[in-house]
């Protein structure tokens, strides 16, 4: 069997009564002046960890937040995510201000039950994957969990380096959405509608290609669909286009043509001065958009969308149709989460991915009504591209 085809080691599988166990979460939140603005990460690793403590463990929780590039940065430290934590665990979280050091040796062969490392990014050995950063992680626990799906894309040392030292296993939530992601990619229920929307066409050229072979419709709003409109040989006045990448996209809409596989693109759009609140703007046919930029999808274009997610058996949404965190521009992505609600009541297995379409539904209170909410933005995006995440294949080397 090739090491990507062995199964995940599952947490039942993992001796743990009695042990340390070092758990890599994915806790990076949004956080303002201390305050957590969405905890579904926090909320979602709750399972894993509350698992391991009713089996006899003791965790060592650890996590990045933020981007602090290998040093301390004060606002980007862990306290607040473990009151947090301590708060929908029941349990006292100790939160220690040192990744590794004598500090956390001291409060690891404690008997406090849950610790939690200081943001792992503070060091630079996490993101080389650095060998003895690795080593010092592993010290000091006894097995390993991996539940951070959405930082399994990325190669570094408490992802990757850890899972070769320590008896490993994937977390509750890292399995699940390993399984309903690969799901889209399994044979999906037909029709198969991929809803795609956010700022950069970049970022997801790679899943619209991998997608091409599976689906049968692909709707795309968002700032991204300028690109494509520009290789359809449309105007789009001041619209955000990425230059570079329209050959690209030339080559993959030509590849779609020939597959006989529906692209939709906006046909009318709510065209501003500015990309701001308060700009002056209204709703016109992609053509009157003049010299104006384009900040929503228009409601012509979001019942079309309608219409598609509504009668397909599966939907994959990653993206946002327009500024949403702006009232008078989040018709668009209001439009699409209704119609991803209907589908999963009439029976469709619908998926939402990407941070900012969790923080759309959530807005809109429909973040219940999909059949899976990702924890996943770039991880989630890389799975469905084919990729091989680095800390699934790295888990599964452990097989
Ligand atoms: C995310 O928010 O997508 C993950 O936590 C990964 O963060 P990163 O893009 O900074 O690696």
């Amino acid at each position: 069997m090739a090491p990507e085809d062995h199964p995940l080691p599952t947490l039942d599988e993992l001796e743990v009564g009695g042990k340390r166990v070092l758990v890599r979460c994915d806790l990076n939140v949004p956080l303002k002046d201390g305050k957590i603005g969405d905890d579904l990460r926090i909320r979602a690793s709750i399972p894993t960890l509350k698992e391991l403590l009713d089996r006899g463990g003791r965790v060592a929780v650890c996590s990045h937040l933020g981007r602090p590039k290998g040093r301390v940065v004060e606002n980007l430290r862990l306290a607040p995510v473990g009151l947090r934590l301590g708060e929908l665990l029941g349990v006292e979280v100790e939160a220690l201000d040192q990744v590794v050091g004598e500090d956390a040796t001291r409060a690891c062969v404690s008997d406090a039950p849950v610790v939690l490392l200081e943001n792992l990014r503070f060091d630079p050995g996490e993101e080389a994957n650095d060998s003895n950063f690795a080593g010092a992680l592993a010290a000091l626990a006894e097995a390993y969990v991996n539940d951070a799906f959405g930082s399994s894309h990325r190669a570094h040392a408490s992802v990757v380096g850890v899972a070769e030292l320590l008896h490993a296993a994937g977390g509750l939530l890292l399995a699940d959405e390993v399984d309903k992601l690969e799901r889209l990619l399994r044979e999906p229920d037909r029709p198969f509608v991929a809803v795609l929307g956010g700022a950069k066409v970049s970022d997801k050229l790679g899943v619209i290609d991998n997608l091409l072979d599976r689906c049968d419709a692909i709707c795309i709003g968002g700032a991204m669909a300028f690109t494509l409109l520009v290789a359809r040989g449309k105007d789009v006045g001041r619209s955000l286009v990425e230059e570079d990448r329209v050959e690209g996209v030339r080559a993959v809409l030509e590849r779609a043509d020939r597959a006989g596989i529906e692209v939709l693109l906006p046909t009318d759009v709510v065209a501003a001065d500015a990309p701001e609140e308060g700009a002056a703007h209204e709703t016109v046919a992609l053509r009157a958009i003049g010299d104006r930029l384009g900040v929503d999808i228009g409601p012509q274009t979001a019942s079309r969308f309608g219409d598609v997610i509504r009668t397909a058996r599966t939907v994959l949404w990653n993206g946002p149709m327009g500024i949403f965190e702006i009232d008078d521009y989040a018709s668009g992505t209001r439009m699409v989460a209704e119609a991803m609600a209907e589908a999963t009541r009439a029976g469709a297995y619908t998926v939402a991915g990407g941070g900012d379409s969790a923080a759309a539904l959530r807005q809109l209170g429909l973040d219940d009504v999909v059949s899976h909410l990702s924890t996943g933005g770039g991880a989630s995006l890389e799975l469905l591209e084919g990729l091989d995440l680095p800390g699934v294949a790295a888990l599964r080397r452990r097989a």
